[in-house]
Protein backbone atom coordinates (compact mmCIF):
# COMPACT_ATOMS: atom_id res chain seq x y z
CA UNK A 1 0.00 0.00 0.00
CA UNK A 2 2.72 2.72 1.36
CA UNK A 3 4.81 1.82 -2.17
CA UNK A 4 1.88 2.38 -4.41
CA UNK A 5 1.29 5.81 -2.65
CA UNK A 6 4.61 6.54 -2.54
CA UNK A 7 4.70 5.57 -6.17
CA UNK A 8 1.69 8.46 -6.78
CA UNK A 9 3.15 10.78 -5.17
CA UNK A 10 6.61 10.61 -7.02
CA UNK A 11 5.08 9.85 -10.32
CA UNK A 12 4.28 13.74 -11.10
CA UNK A 13 7.97 14.49 -10.18
CA UNK A 14 9.24 11.77 -12.30
CA UNK A 15 7.28 12.83 -15.36
CA UNK A 16 8.72 16.22 -15.24
CA UNK A 17 12.28 15.10 -14.53
CA UNK A 18 12.19 12.85 -17.57
CA UNK A 19 9.92 14.93 -20.04
CA UNK A 20 12.29 17.11 -21.69
CA UNK A 21 14.06 13.34 -22.69
CA UNK A 22 10.71 12.54 -24.40
CA UNK A 23 11.30 15.42 -26.58
CA UNK A 24 13.08 13.77 -30.00
CA UNK A 25 16.81 14.16 -30.45
CA UNK A 26 15.79 16.13 -33.74
CA UNK A 27 13.33 18.35 -31.82
CA UNK A 28 16.47 19.35 -29.24
CA UNK A 29 18.81 20.23 -31.69
CA UNK A 30 16.19 22.29 -33.36
CA UNK A 31 15.69 24.08 -29.88
CA UNK A 32 19.22 24.77 -29.92
CA UNK A 33 19.58 25.66 -33.25
CA UNK A 34 17.09 28.31 -32.60
CA UNK A 35 18.10 29.53 -29.07
CA UNK A 36 21.78 30.38 -30.90
CA UNK A 37 20.07 32.29 -33.53
CA UNK A 38 17.80 34.14 -31.06
CA UNK A 39 20.89 34.93 -29.09
CA UNK A 40 22.64 36.30 -31.91
CA UNK A 41 19.83 38.25 -33.65
CA UNK A 42 16.93 39.02 -30.67
CA UNK A 43 18.69 38.96 -27.59
CA UNK A 44 20.17 42.28 -27.19
CA UNK A 45 16.54 44.05 -27.82
CA UNK A 46 14.23 41.07 -26.45
CA UNK A 47 16.34 39.98 -24.10
CA UNK A 48 18.16 36.32 -23.41
CA UNK A 49 14.94 35.38 -21.45
CA UNK A 50 12.36 36.78 -24.23
CA UNK A 51 11.11 39.27 -21.48
CA UNK A 52 11.81 42.43 -23.54
CA UNK A 53 14.21 43.73 -21.33
CA UNK A 54 17.87 43.13 -23.75
CA UNK A 55 20.40 45.76 -23.60
CA UNK A 56 19.29 48.32 -26.23
CA UNK A 57 15.42 48.37 -25.14
CA UNK A 58 16.04 51.51 -22.91
CA UNK A 59 17.44 53.08 -26.11
CA UNK A 60 14.25 52.90 -27.83
CA UNK A 61 10.96 55.12 -27.38
CA UNK A 62 8.57 52.26 -28.55
CA UNK A 63 9.81 49.28 -26.40
CA UNK A 64 10.66 45.46 -27.68
CA UNK A 65 7.93 42.98 -27.16
CA UNK A 66 7.74 40.70 -24.51
CA UNK A 67 7.56 37.47 -26.04
CA UNK A 68 6.81 35.56 -22.20
CA UNK A 69 3.19 37.20 -22.80
CA UNK A 70 2.48 35.75 -25.75
CA UNK A 71 0.29 38.57 -26.99
CA UNK A 72 1.50 39.88 -30.64
CA UNK A 73 0.27 43.36 -32.00
CA UNK A 74 0.02 42.29 -35.77
CA UNK A 75 -1.85 39.01 -36.76
CA UNK A 76 -4.59 37.39 -38.78
CA UNK A 77 -6.32 35.67 -35.87
CA UNK A 78 -9.31 37.12 -33.74
CA UNK A 79 -8.27 38.80 -30.92
CA UNK A 80 -7.97 36.77 -27.80
CA UNK A 81 -6.39 33.90 -29.94
CA UNK A 82 -2.71 32.73 -31.00
CA UNK A 83 -1.11 34.17 -33.54
CA UNK A 84 -0.08 31.44 -36.90
CA UNK A 85 3.56 30.93 -37.11
CA UNK A 86 3.09 32.94 -40.72
CA UNK A 87 2.35 35.96 -38.80
CA UNK A 88 5.32 35.74 -36.44
CA UNK A 89 7.34 35.33 -39.63
CA UNK A 90 6.03 38.26 -41.48
CA UNK A 91 6.58 40.28 -38.66
CA UNK A 92 10.55 39.19 -38.53
CA UNK A 93 11.08 38.92 -41.61
CA UNK A 94 9.45 42.28 -43.31
CA UNK A 95 10.04 44.08 -39.52
CA UNK A 96 7.53 46.73 -38.26
CA UNK A 97 8.39 50.14 -40.00
CA UNK A 98 9.01 53.16 -37.67
CA UNK A 99 10.05 50.99 -34.89
CA UNK A 100 13.12 49.47 -34.10
CA UNK A 101 12.52 45.93 -35.55
CA UNK A 102 13.73 46.34 -39.09
CA UNK A 103 13.32 43.48 -41.34
CA UNK A 104 15.89 40.63 -40.93
CA UNK A 105 16.00 39.69 -44.59
CA UNK A 106 19.54 38.22 -43.92
CA UNK A 107 17.77 35.47 -42.32
CA UNK A 108 16.65 32.71 -44.27
CA UNK A 109 13.13 31.04 -44.01
CA UNK A 110 14.58 27.99 -42.21
CA UNK A 111 16.40 29.78 -39.82
CA UNK A 112 13.07 32.46 -39.33
CA UNK A 113 11.56 29.44 -38.39
CA UNK A 114 13.61 28.06 -36.27
CA UNK A 115 13.29 31.51 -34.68
CA UNK A 116 9.83 31.23 -34.04
CA UNK A 117 9.79 27.84 -32.55
CA UNK A 118 12.11 29.05 -29.97
CA UNK A 119 10.46 32.37 -28.90
CA UNK A 120 7.11 30.42 -28.67
CA UNK A 121 9.09 28.44 -26.04
CA UNK A 122 9.20 31.54 -23.78
CA UNK A 123 5.64 31.76 -23.60
CA UNK A 124 3.30 28.88 -21.87
CA UNK A 125 0.25 30.30 -23.58
CA UNK A 126 1.09 28.35 -26.81
CA UNK A 127 1.39 24.85 -25.03
CA UNK A 128 -1.65 25.44 -23.67
CA UNK A 129 -4.31 27.14 -26.42
CA UNK A 130 -4.84 26.10 -29.93
CA UNK A 131 -3.75 28.72 -32.40
CA UNK A 132 -6.35 30.71 -33.62
CA UNK A 133 -8.10 30.29 -37.34
CA UNK A 134 -7.30 32.95 -39.86
CA UNK A 135 -9.95 35.47 -40.47
CA UNK A 136 -10.98 35.66 -43.62
CA UNK A 137 -11.92 39.16 -45.53
CA UNK A 138 -14.83 39.80 -47.24
CA UNK A 139 -14.36 40.30 -51.35
CA UNK A 140 -12.53 43.68 -51.70
CA UNK A 141 -14.75 46.13 -53.92
CA UNK A 142 -12.65 47.98 -56.36
CA UNK A 143 -11.87 51.67 -55.32
CA UNK A 144 -14.46 54.42 -56.51
CA UNK A 145 -13.61 58.23 -54.96
CA UNK A 146 -17.19 57.88 -53.14
CA UNK A 147 -15.58 55.32 -51.10
CA UNK A 148 -13.72 58.24 -48.89
CA UNK A 149 -15.96 60.18 -48.06
CA UNK A 150 -18.38 56.94 -46.77
CA UNK A 151 -15.00 55.76 -44.93
CA UNK A 152 -14.57 58.92 -43.33
CA UNK A 153 -18.47 58.33 -42.19
CA UNK A 154 -17.25 54.82 -40.84
CA UNK A 155 -13.97 56.05 -39.42
CA UNK A 156 -16.92 58.68 -37.24
CA UNK A 157 -19.36 57.14 -36.00
CA UNK A 158 -16.94 54.26 -34.77
CA UNK A 159 -15.29 56.54 -32.08
CA UNK A 160 -12.02 55.67 -34.09
CA UNK A 161 -11.55 60.07 -33.96
CA UNK A 162 -11.21 59.62 -30.00
CA UNK A 163 -7.62 57.93 -30.56
CA UNK A 164 -6.65 58.83 -33.92
CA UNK A 165 -8.00 62.52 -33.86
CA UNK A 166 -9.95 64.09 -36.66
CA UNK A 167 -7.23 63.86 -39.51
CA UNK A 168 -5.74 60.89 -38.36
CA UNK A 169 -2.95 62.11 -37.05
CA UNK A 170 -2.40 60.03 -33.31
CA UNK A 171 -3.71 63.20 -31.51
CA UNK A 172 -7.54 62.28 -30.52
CA UNK A 173 -8.69 63.38 -26.96
CA UNK A 174 -8.05 59.82 -25.19
CA UNK A 175 -3.98 60.23 -26.93
CA UNK A 176 -2.84 62.13 -23.65
CA UNK A 177 -4.35 59.90 -21.47
CA UNK A 178 -2.35 56.57 -22.62
CA UNK A 179 0.75 55.23 -22.83
CA UNK A 180 0.72 53.30 -26.21
CA UNK A 181 0.08 56.08 -27.91
CA UNK A 182 -2.32 55.65 -30.98
CA UNK A 183 -0.60 55.35 -34.31
CA UNK A 184 -0.42 58.73 -36.69
CA UNK A 185 -2.34 56.80 -39.49
CA UNK A 186 -1.01 59.49 -42.19
CA UNK A 187 2.83 57.46 -41.47
CA UNK A 188 4.29 55.14 -44.11
CA UNK A 189 4.45 52.68 -44.60
CA UNK A 190 1.93 51.40 -41.37
CA UNK A 191 3.72 49.01 -39.12
CA UNK A 192 1.06 46.39 -40.09
CA UNK A 193 1.68 46.38 -43.59
CA UNK A 194 1.50 48.63 -46.82
CA UNK A 195 -1.64 47.04 -48.17
CA UNK A 196 -5.77 47.94 -47.84
CA UNK A 197 -5.64 44.48 -46.86
CA UNK A 198 -3.42 44.75 -44.20
CA UNK A 199 -5.36 48.31 -42.72
CA UNK A 200 -8.64 45.86 -43.16
CA UNK A 201 -7.20 43.39 -40.85
CA UNK A 202 -6.28 45.23 -38.39
CA UNK A 203 -9.43 46.88 -37.83
CA UNK A 204 -11.09 43.43 -37.90
CA UNK A 205 -8.74 41.90 -35.47
CA UNK A 206 -7.44 45.35 -32.91
CA UNK A 207 -3.55 45.14 -32.05
CA UNK A 208 -3.02 42.44 -29.17
CA UNK A 209 -1.72 44.48 -25.39
CA UNK A 210 -2.59 47.83 -27.01
CA UNK A 211 -5.69 50.16 -26.72
CA UNK A 212 -6.19 49.29 -30.43
CA UNK A 213 -9.88 47.56 -30.34
CA UNK A 214 -10.94 44.40 -32.07
CA UNK A 215 -13.82 45.77 -34.67
CA UNK A 216 -14.78 42.00 -36.01
CA UNK A 217 -18.31 41.30 -36.06
CA UNK A 218 -19.02 45.23 -35.36
CA UNK A 219 -17.55 46.98 -38.72
CA UNK A 220 -18.62 44.51 -42.00
CA UNK A 221 -18.45 44.58 -45.47
CA UNK A 222 -18.38 47.37 -47.42
CA UNK A 223 -18.00 49.64 -44.54
CA UNK A 224 -15.07 47.87 -43.89
CA UNK A 225 -13.32 48.51 -47.19
CA UNK A 226 -14.55 52.25 -47.41
CA UNK A 227 -13.09 52.63 -44.17
CA UNK A 228 -9.66 50.84 -45.03
CA UNK A 229 -9.82 53.02 -48.38
CA UNK A 230 -9.97 56.49 -46.36
CA UNK A 231 -7.51 55.25 -44.03
CA UNK A 232 -5.16 54.39 -47.04
CA UNK A 233 -5.65 57.63 -48.78
CA UNK A 234 -4.47 59.68 -45.55
CA UNK A 235 -0.66 58.80 -46.33
CA UNK A 236 1.79 61.29 -46.57
CA UNK A 237 5.70 60.92 -47.99
CA UNK A 238 7.68 57.92 -45.58
CA UNK A 239 10.09 59.58 -42.73
CA UNK A 240 12.47 57.23 -41.15
CA UNK A 241 12.05 57.47 -36.99
CA UNK A 242 14.73 57.66 -34.50
CA UNK A 243 13.88 54.06 -33.27
CA UNK A 244 14.55 52.96 -36.79
CA UNK A 245 17.95 54.16 -37.25
CA UNK A 246 18.71 52.75 -34.28
CA UNK A 247 17.30 49.52 -35.19
CA UNK A 248 19.67 49.53 -38.39
CA UNK A 249 22.74 50.74 -36.55
CA UNK A 250 21.85 47.90 -33.95
CA UNK A 251 21.20 45.02 -36.45
CA UNK A 252 24.70 46.44 -38.67
CA UNK A 253 26.80 46.12 -35.59
CA UNK A 254 25.51 42.50 -35.07
CA UNK A 255 26.34 41.28 -38.53
CA UNK A 256 29.77 42.69 -38.37
CA UNK A 257 30.21 40.37 -35.59
CA UNK A 258 31.27 36.91 -35.84
C1 LIG B 1 17.11 46.68 -32.59
C2 LIG B 1 16.13 46.06 -31.74
C3 LIG B 1 15.45 44.79 -32.20
C4 LIG B 1 16.02 43.64 -32.70
C5 LIG B 1 17.50 43.37 -32.97
C6 LIG B 1 14.93 42.73 -32.92
N1 LIG B 1 13.74 43.30 -32.56
FE1 LIG B 1 11.90 42.42 -32.66
N2 LIG B 1 11.05 44.13 -32.02
C7 LIG B 1 11.71 45.26 -31.63
C8 LIG B 1 10.76 46.27 -31.21
C9 LIG B 1 11.10 47.65 -30.70
C10 LIG B 1 9.49 45.69 -31.36
C11 LIG B 1 8.15 46.30 -30.99
C12 LIG B 1 7.53 47.10 -32.08
C13 LIG B 1 6.15 47.51 -31.68
O1 LIG B 1 5.65 47.06 -30.67
O2 LIG B 1 5.58 48.29 -32.42
C14 LIG B 1 9.69 44.35 -31.87
C15 LIG B 1 8.68 43.48 -32.17
C16 LIG B 1 8.86 42.15 -32.54
C17 LIG B 1 7.80 41.19 -32.77
C18 LIG B 1 6.36 41.43 -32.47
C19 LIG B 1 5.42 41.76 -33.54
C20 LIG B 1 4.02 41.84 -32.97
O3 LIG B 1 3.12 41.45 -33.68
O4 LIG B 1 3.80 42.28 -31.83
C21 LIG B 1 8.39 40.00 -33.09
C22 LIG B 1 7.72 38.68 -33.41
C23 LIG B 1 9.82 40.23 -33.08
N3 LIG B 1 10.06 41.55 -32.75
C24 LIG B 1 10.76 39.26 -33.32
C25 LIG B 1 12.12 39.51 -33.39
C26 LIG B 1 13.10 38.48 -33.70
C27 LIG B 1 12.78 37.01 -33.88
C28 LIG B 1 14.31 39.09 -33.75
C29 LIG B 1 15.64 38.49 -34.12
C30 LIG B 1 15.72 37.79 -35.38
C31 LIG B 1 14.09 40.50 -33.45
N4 LIG B 1 12.76 40.70 -33.22
C32 LIG B 1 15.09 41.44 -33.40
C33 LIG B 1 13.09 45.45 -31.65
C34 LIG B 1 14.02 44.56 -32.11
C1 LIG C 1 -8.93 53.49 -27.70
C2 LIG C 1 -8.06 54.03 -28.72
C3 LIG C 1 -8.21 53.56 -30.14
C4 LIG C 1 -9.35 53.49 -30.91
C5 LIG C 1 -10.77 53.79 -30.51
C6 LIG C 1 -8.91 53.08 -32.22
N1 LIG C 1 -7.56 52.89 -32.24
FE1 LIG C 1 -6.43 52.33 -33.85
N2 LIG C 1 -4.78 52.27 -32.68
C7 LIG C 1 -4.72 52.66 -31.36
C8 LIG C 1 -3.37 52.50 -30.87
C9 LIG C 1 -2.88 52.82 -29.48
C10 LIG C 1 -2.60 52.02 -31.96
C11 LIG C 1 -1.12 51.74 -31.97
C12 LIG C 1 -0.77 50.39 -31.43
C13 LIG C 1 0.72 50.16 -31.48
O1 LIG C 1 1.31 50.26 -32.55
O2 LIG C 1 1.27 49.87 -30.45
C14 LIG C 1 -3.53 51.88 -33.08
C15 LIG C 1 -3.17 51.41 -34.32
C16 LIG C 1 -3.99 51.40 -35.44
C17 LIG C 1 -3.61 50.98 -36.77
C18 LIG C 1 -2.25 50.44 -37.18
C19 LIG C 1 -1.31 51.56 -37.53
C20 LIG C 1 0.05 51.10 -37.99
O3 LIG C 1 1.01 51.86 -37.76
O4 LIG C 1 0.19 50.06 -38.59
C21 LIG C 1 -4.69 51.18 -37.60
C22 LIG C 1 -4.77 50.94 -39.09
C23 LIG C 1 -5.75 51.69 -36.76
N3 LIG C 1 -5.31 51.80 -35.46
C24 LIG C 1 -7.01 52.04 -37.22
C25 LIG C 1 -8.08 52.34 -36.40
C26 LIG C 1 -9.43 52.53 -36.87
C27 LIG C 1 -9.84 52.51 -38.31
C28 LIG C 1 -10.20 52.74 -35.76
C29 LIG C 1 -11.70 52.88 -35.70
C30 LIG C 1 -12.49 51.87 -36.37
C31 LIG C 1 -9.33 52.71 -34.60
N4 LIG C 1 -8.06 52.47 -35.02
C32 LIG C 1 -9.74 52.90 -33.30
C33 LIG C 1 -5.77 53.12 -30.60
C34 LIG C 1 -7.09 53.18 -30.99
Amino acid sequence: MLHLYLFLCFLPLTFTIFLPSLLSAQEKDMHSQGRLLYKKHCAVCHGVNGNGQGEAARLLEVKPRDFTKGQYKIKSTPSGTLPLDEDLMRSIKFGLPGTAMVPQIFLSDNEISLIVTYIKSFSSRFSQAKTGKAISLPPIPSFSPEQLPLGRAVYQKNQCIQCHGPEGKGDGILAKALTIKPADLTQRPLKVGSTIQDIARTILTGMEDTPMPPYQFIIEGQELWSLAYYINSLGRQPQKTSDEKMGKEIVKKILQTK
